[in-house]
């Protein structure tokens, strides 16, 4: 049983006699901030006394004169203007410590009323190597389809891999013109990673010689409006040349971003400019970024030449992205890539025209939405379908062919206008009574507080992240345990490098930027995945000490004890774990879990630092410690678990 929800759902009534929604009013219904006001508090009084014209007070004594809480909880007291704090009962308390440590998934109960939910995440396009980004969209989307799968929906993983796009036209015509036999005869995947780029460099180079001129000129208009700005006698008045300050700040802000994307862009044409080979490969290749869209308008067309290679090409392209899906212990149910709707697409945009939602702009097929300016293109002038007409295609697969209530996407916020667009295309359509929800994220962010680059100005490989994540854990548990074996090593590094890596992401917001830090993420103090393994091993080591008997305890519990203060808050706590797969689940965010899973084991810190279990004085006294440190272990590695991430018994 979950507290929170059943103390909302014991106000619910009452308050529904108040007002005709009281959703607002519920979620002012809150765990109370210091253990002193309770273990609850109900803060709805006050609004309400404002909107009934009463004294908050009055209110909440009518409101706790109404409510039937008597069978759970110990006191309900009101305080201040008119705060409604809860006490729960200790026996009540003692009753759901039992009942998990009985159960097998701690007795949180299932959902009610289970729905089906698709979650798209991952989802890269596999002719390139996966990279830093793709570290959110995938660690993100296991976690919430693991707790809703956890809590009891149905939640379908789907990997909408990038496979169908440019990036094939990019290798087919790499493929064509610079292939070296050899080696992708002794390492097809290799080759394929260094044709992809060594096209897409000279593609940019192309691109970035076009728009130079341009972004030249533009970076010249500004700096003259900048020393117009700047020369501009001060006025006198003060908030004018506050104003006057601010624009010269404004614009030389965005001189200095022109600037630095002319460099770059000037990067990209020294690049190949002063590379010989390169440079005669640019000339003789004058036409590379049209010559690529039409090797993938030819793929998409049914060419043979083309068709076959994607065939040759894609499966070593995923065995790639598989080797990462292995390394961070991700599996989905389904891998129903871009590719597998294409044969659709034209009926997409036929069902579109034929019901009356498209209308044709300058050729192309588009879909007008009263709440965007541009139209939703769903077929360009040349026949070609776009990334928007595949999504369509999948929405209908996922609603018509899984039954979802519910289509998660896990992907970066920069998608965010096509996802809005997406979902209202999709209303018009008819596909409106389930919900479609981008699931955004941030940007992962390097030292130097812009986008994690190497030096060099790339992405930065997914590989090598993993590679030092685990080599950083390899060196501190070498440094902490010198006694044990290599081999040993090596698994508690993975556990704690993959682990601290991924956790690093799930603790922050989806929604902020987050700074990628290997110290942050591997440390021992702090919100860290290290920082929880240590107190899932304390336990460990707790029990082994005691010689306890884990089974024993749980299939046969003793009456728990709370001797001290800090026994009981550690309890309730712990009954609290279904509320934080609640809170999670509320907006799709997995930092609830893992900051309740931090509080819960500095709460364990502090049990372990009172409370001596060996030396608890009497025997019953020994078993209740015994149990609650049982179930914090268990609740620590359920929680872990669901964000896809390992416990060790030893650390
Ligand atoms: N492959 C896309 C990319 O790398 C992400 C796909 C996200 N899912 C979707 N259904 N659009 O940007």
């Amino acid at each position: 049983m979950n507290a929170l929800s059943e103390i909302k759902s014991r106000f619910s009534s009452v308050l529904s006699e108040f007002v005709d929604d009281p959703t607002e009013l519920l979620n002012m219904i809150r765990p109370a901030g210091d253990p002193k006001f309770g273990d609850y508090q109900a803060n709805c009084a006050m609004p309400m006394g404002k909107r009934l014209g009463k004294s908050p007070r009055e209110i909440a004594a009518e409101l706790v004169n109404r409510v039937s809480l008597d069978d759970f909880c110990e006191t309900v007291e009101i305080a201040g203007p008119g705060f409604i704090n809860l006490t729960l009962k200790d026996d009540w308390i003692k009753q759901i410590l039992t009942a998990a440590l009985l159960d097998d998934r701690l007795a949180i109960a299932k959902v009610a009323n289970p729905k089906t939910f698709v979650v798209d995440y991952s989802s890269p396009n596999v002719a390139k190597p996966m990279h830093v980004g793709h570290i959110r969209s995938t660690v993100i989307g296991d976690a919430i389809s693991n707790v809703l799968r956890f809590v009891g929906h149905d939640a379908i993983s789907d990997n909408h891999l990038g496979d169908w796009g440019t990036q094939f036209g990019m290798i087919i015509y790499g493929y064509k013109h610079f292939l070296d036999r050899e080696a992708y005869r002794t390492a097809p995947v290799t080759e394929l990673g260094r044709l992809y780029k060594h096209v897409r460099k000279l593609i940019d180079y192309h691109a970035a010689v076009a728009q130079l001129p341009e972004a030249e000129a533009k970076l010249a208009e500004l700096k003259t409006t900048l020393a117009e700005l700047v020369s501009r006698e001060p006025s006198g008045d003060k908030k004018e040349d506050k104003q006057h300050n601010k624009q010269i700040k404004l614009l030389s802000d965005k001189i200095a971003e022109h600037a630095e994307r002319i460099e770059s862009l000037m990067d990209k044409v020294n690049e190949v400019k002063n590379t010989p080979d390169l440079k005669s490969q640019s000339e003789r290749h004058s036409g590379i970024n049209q010559a690529v869209l039409l090797e993938t308008a030819a793929l998409h067309e049914g060419d043979e030449t083309n068709k076959k290679l994607w065939e040759e090409f894609l499966p070593y392209c995923r065995q790639d992205i598989q080797k990462m899906y292995e390394r961070l212990g991700i599996k989905f149910d389904y891998e129903l890539g871009e590719s597998f709707y294409h044969e659709e697409l034209a009926n997409v945009v036929s069902d579109l025209e034929a019901k009356g939602f498209t209308k044709e702009s300058d050729g192309a097929i588009c879909v007008f939405l009263d709440h965007h300016d541009a139209p939703m293109i769903i077929q360009k002038r040349d026949g070609a379908y776009l990334y928007a007409t595949t999504d369509l295609a999948t929405i209908k697969y996922r609603i018509d062919h899984f039954n979802a209530d519910a289509c998660l996407y896990v992907v970066d916020h920069r998608q965010s206008e096509h996802f809005e667009k997406l979902f209202d295309v999709a209303k018009l359509w008819g596909y409106g009574d389930a919900e479609l929800t981008h699931v955004a994220f941030g940007t992962v962010m390097g030292p130097d507080g812009k986008p994690y680059k190497t030096r060099s100005g790339d992405t930065v490989g997914l590989a090598g992240l993993l590679d030092e994540a685990e080599s950083r854990a390899l060196e501190i548990t070498r440094n902490q345990n010198p006694d044990l074996p290599d081999q040993r090593h090596k698994e508690i590094a993975t556990v704690i490098g993959i682990g601290g890596l991924k956790y690093a992401d799930l603790s922050h917001n989806r929604g902020s930027d987050y700074e990628f830090n290997y110290d942050k993420m591997l440390a021992l103090r702090g919100n860290t995945a290290t920082y929880l393994q240590y107190s899932y091993a304390r336990v460990q080591g707790i029990l082994r000490k005691t010689e306890a008997d884990v089974e024993a305890i749980r299939a046969n519990p003793s009456a728990f004890e709370f001797e001290l203060d800090i026994e009981r808050q550690l309890a309730v706590k712990l009954i609290r774990f279904g509320e934080a797969l609640d809170e999670v689940l509320v907006e799709y965010k997995p930092n609830f879990l893992c900051n309740y899973l931090f509080e819960l084991s500095q709460l364990f810190a502090q049990f372990f630092d009172q409370c001596s279990v060996k030396d608890a004085g009497s025997e019953s006294l020994k078993t209740s410690r015994l149990q609650l440190c049982v179930l914090t272990a268990r609740t620590i590695k359920t929680g872990l678990g669901l964000l896809g991430i390992g416990v060790l018994d030893q650390m």
